[in-house]
């Protein structure tokens, strides 16, 4: 596949066939994920992937609650709400036959200093986003659909996540991304502003 196929072809997708990804696959997606780059050259990332059904339940349920609580916290009208759980619950929305969970291992690092905390923090999570961007590519390529979670990042939730992980407390979540073959075929969402907007050349 050219590059521009799957950058352009790349999109959000929330529904999934209920169609389970064979290992290989699912290695062939963290395979192109660690190509890169990551900062200081620390590759203090973990990728768990949840494949089996309890795990992916109990991960479903976190999800649920992390967009919950994302709908409440910009004040959207219950109505709204229900529309969302009726999303979830009756038609699947968010139903993966796999997630991968990223994380970073905060304990592992290369400035040391406190005064460094926060950029190596910074700098792992831009890492760890890298390497999912290069997954939710090759994804593309091997017709798999994939979206970016990232209210499972509300505090608690985090926690929630990292315990069923079965990881220590130094790991942090990047963020969740759900994988499975697409229910319909994917369109990409339009830019609302040009390259040419975003741009300034000095
Ligand atoms: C850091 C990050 C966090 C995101 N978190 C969520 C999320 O929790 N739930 C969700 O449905 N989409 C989430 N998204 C997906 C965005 O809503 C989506 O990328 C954006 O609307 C652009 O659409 P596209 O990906 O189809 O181009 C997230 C994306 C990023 C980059």
């Amino acid at each position: 596949m050219e590059l521009d196929e799957a950058i352009n072809g790349r999109t959000s997708v929330r529904y999934f066939k209920d169609e389970s990804i064979p290992r290989d696959t699912l290695l062939e997606l963290i395979k192109a994920a660690i190509w890169a780059p990551t900062a200081s050259g620390l590759e203090n990332w973990r990728f768990i992937v949840f494949e089996s059904p309890e795990p992916v339940g109990k991960l479903y349920e976190l999800i649920a609650e992390g967009m919950m609580e994302y709908y409440r916290a910009v004040n959207l009208p219950a109505d709204k709400m229900e529309k969302l759980k009726t999303r979830m619950y009756e038609e699947g929305m968010y139903r993966a036959p796999a997630y991968v969970a990223v994380f970073i291992d905060r304990n592992v690092r290369f400035l040391k200093g406190r005064e460094y905390d926060e950029l190596e923090l910074l700098w792992s999570i831009e890492s760890a986003a890298m390497a999912i961007q290069n997954l939710m590519l090759k994804a593309v390529e091997l017709g798999l659909g994939t979206v970016y979670i990232g209210v499972t990042n509300f505090r608690g939730i985090d926690e929630e996540v990292r315990k069923l992980a079965g990881l220590k407390e130094s790991y942090y979540l990047a963020g969740v991304i759900p994988v499975g073959y697409p229910r319909a075929d994917p369109t990409p969402r339009k830019r609302r502003r040009s390259a040419e907007d975003v741009t300034e050349f000095l």
